[in-house]
């Protein structure tokens, strides 16, 4: 197993629920976009399901038949704290489903196709539990430009210069548009669309963010302490009067189909 894929499951099973505690008030929300792909009677899995934020959603929308797997034992117990015994979810990795071919409508993944290597073994397993005519969604992290500069285009750049020990995470194609068509080019109908979510907050709420990043999480706790002061000063400059930051994160929305007839 990739050494990367051991230092993200402890990294999950200490802090579940990071991504959720970010994404649920990003606009627009990216849960709810990846939710609307599901059709009443669908069968879904959300892949890297996480706490179970998208599970919840998928539930609020009425869709019964939806299963979610994550390789983060501390995941999965927050998602059934959060979503009863009744829901199914099942520890395992994205690059061996324990699902039979065809099993599924629909495939939604949030915010994790980026950090799973081998990647391509990732999305073989996708097609082949997805029916012949079903669908891919997922919201992949990436390096994209933002408008302006806001609080966390200058967190990126007082982050670069930053040493760090441990792994490297994912593949380096998911990053970008080109990569990531190369990577998809099994499916068929791909549509991939960069947008900004919008995370802003104050101070606090933004370095909360920060400090659940895996890169920070990665610093001894005196370097954290110099670089939020440093950043609580870059961001004076940019302070609304409501006490508000702005502060977006650019993702791309994916969507593919797997062939109908194969
Ligand atoms: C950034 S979190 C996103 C969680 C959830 N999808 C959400 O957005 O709230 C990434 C998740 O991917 C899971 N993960 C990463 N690599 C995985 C793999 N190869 N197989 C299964 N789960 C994986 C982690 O355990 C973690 O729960």
């Amino acid at each position: 197993m990739d050494p990367s894929e051991i230092w993200l499951r402890r990294w999950h099973d200490v802090r579940p629920g990071a991504t959720s505690r970010a994404f649920l008030r990003g606009k627009p929300s990216t849960y709810e976009w990846l939710a609307d792909h599901a059709r009443p009677g669908d069968r879904v899995l959300d892949l890297a399901c996480g706490d179970g934020a998208l599970l919840s959603l998928l539930r609020s929308y009425g869709i019964q038949s939806a299963v979610g797997i994550d390789m983060s034992e501390g995941e999965l117990a927050a998602a059934r704290a959060r979503l009863g015994q009744e829901a199914i979810l099942v520890q395992g990795r994205a690059q061996a489903l324990p699902f039979e071919d065809s099993s599924f409508d629909l495939v939604t993944c949030h915010l994790a196709l980026m950090l799973m290597r081998p990647v391509e073994e990732v999305l073989a397993e996708v097609r082949r539990v997805l029916r012949p005519g079903g669908t891919f969604a997922a919201v992949v992290g990436g390096r994209i430009a933002a408008p302006t500069e806001d609080a966390w285009t200058m967190l990126v750049r007082r982050l670069r210069e930053e040493p760090f020990e441990g792994p490297s995470i994912g593949d380096p194609r998911t990053y970008g548009e080109e990569g990531l068509r190369e990577l998809l080019q099994p499916f068929v109908n791909v549509r991939i669309e960069p947008i900004h979510v919008d995370l802003s907050g104050t101070p606090d709420e933004v370095l909360a963010l920060f400090r659940e990043t895996y890169d920070v999480t990665r610093m001894v706790p005196a370097r954290v302490s110099v670089l939020e002061e440093a950043l609580r000063a870059d961001w004076q400059a940019l302070l609304r009067p409501d006490g508000m930051l702005p502060c977006s994160m650019g993702v791309r929305r994916i969507t593919a189909a797997t062939e109908a007839f194969r």
